[in-house]
């Protein structure tokens, strides 16, 4: 038998963070041996909201670029553009005319994003999660490795395929396959750091309230240093009145690879006025190599390209696969 598929994908808005980092893309990087990876850059998500036009191109190189100074492997992961493909954007029109719009009134994300977006919410807003749903399925994914946030999604992913090969599947015949989310318990929510209450978001406001990996050393050490605390004495997991507390060790324990019993150990005793300056030196540190590779990546513009080209027509054939495979099964004439 060979390797399950995984696929997943970020946004090109802006710059990646350690939410992005911490929940996604350190577990595509840490299992990428055992399946047959693709990682995609997920430009048409990015204009669900109000984008900017003179940075989207530029934004969709620099994930890629992050991808590979992360880590991840062309030997066992294919890296390319979602809009390079336009099976997504087929497939998404033809799920569709087959999923009830109140499934999509129903997403969290979409009712907090509408929230945010006041009276300009755009139909590409709500109809997200089902081109969220042809990203995974033209691939045939066996895994989709996110972040908590995604979960719901997932969830709407699994129904709508399993709706699509109940209304035209033969007999048991599974059309799109029924994808699994693989959301690791530590890291796959990693809150805000002026508000441990609230996730780190791209969207938010507050450059402070997120650390960016290609973020300047100084740029880390200040927001560390202005990040949201409590004047409990000593520092402990888990305790429901110190969501800043929480969220800061556990950060730490991800970003220097220590378990949450020797983080908690070790920070027992200290004050914020220790811990501060030791989280942010984890965190320069285990950015260093990272920011190093991204530049040697951006660097060679032609290498860069030919892993996006490359990596085009290896989705591509995948994609189109599916994509021919819904097409017989709604009964569309072959092109002639
Ligand atoms: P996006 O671009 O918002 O986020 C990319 C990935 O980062 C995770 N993430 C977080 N994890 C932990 N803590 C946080 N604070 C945090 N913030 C973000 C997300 O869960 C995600 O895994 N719709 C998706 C992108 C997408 C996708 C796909 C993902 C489009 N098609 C197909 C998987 C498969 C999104 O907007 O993620």
């Amino acid at each position: 038998m060979g390797k399950q598929r995984v696929l997943s994908g970020v946004q090109p808005t802006g710059n990646l963070h350690l939410g992005n980092y911490l929940g996604a893309i350190r577990n595509w990087v840490e299992g990428q041996s055992q399946y047959d990876n693709f990682f995609c850059v997920v430009d048409l998500h990015a204009i669900t909201v109000p984008h900017n036009r003179a940075t989207l191109a530029a934004d969709t190189y620099t994930v890629a670029a992050l991808y590979l100074a992360c880590g991840i492997d062309l030997d066992h992961s294919t890296i390319f553009v979602q809009s390079h493909i336009p099976a997504h954007s087929e497939l998404t029109w033809l799920l569709n005319c087959l999923t009830p719009i109140n499934w999509l009134e129903d997403m969290i994300q979409f009712k907090e994003k509408a929230v945010k977006q006041g009276e300009n919410v755009s139909t590409g807003l709500l109809d997200y999660p089902v081109l969220m749903a042809a990203d995974i399925l033209l691939y045939d994914a066996d895994r989709v490795p996110v972040g908590e946030d995604q979960k719901q999604h997932l969830e709407l992913t699994r129904d709508i395929a399993a709706r699509f090969n109940h209304l035209f599947g033969q007999k048991d015949e599974e059309i799109l396959k029924i994808p699994e989310p693989l959301i690791r318990t530590e890291g796959a929510r990693i809150m805000s750091l002026t508000d441990g209450t609230r996730k780190m978001s791209k969207s938010d406001p507050s450059e402070l309230s997120r650390i960016n990996l290609l973020d300047s050393p100084d740029a880390i050490a200040k927001k560390v240093k202005r990040c949201k605390t409590d004047s409990v004495r000593g520092l402990s997991f888990d305790d429901p009145d110190r969501p800043e507390c929480h969220n800061l060790l556990g950060l730490y324990a991800l970003l220097a690879g220590k378990t949450k019993a020797e983080v908690a150990a070790e920070c027992a005793d200290m004050g914020w006025g220790q811990f501060k300056p030791l989280l942010a030196e984890t965190a320069i540190e285990r950015l260093k190599p990272i920011q190093e590779r991204y530049k040697a990546v951006m660097d060679d513009r032609g290498y860069l390209e030919s892993v996006l080209r490359s990596g085009r027509e290896k989705a591509e054939a995948v994609a189109n696969r599916t994509l021919s495979r819904v097409k017989d099964a709604l009964g569309y004439s072959k092109p002639l």
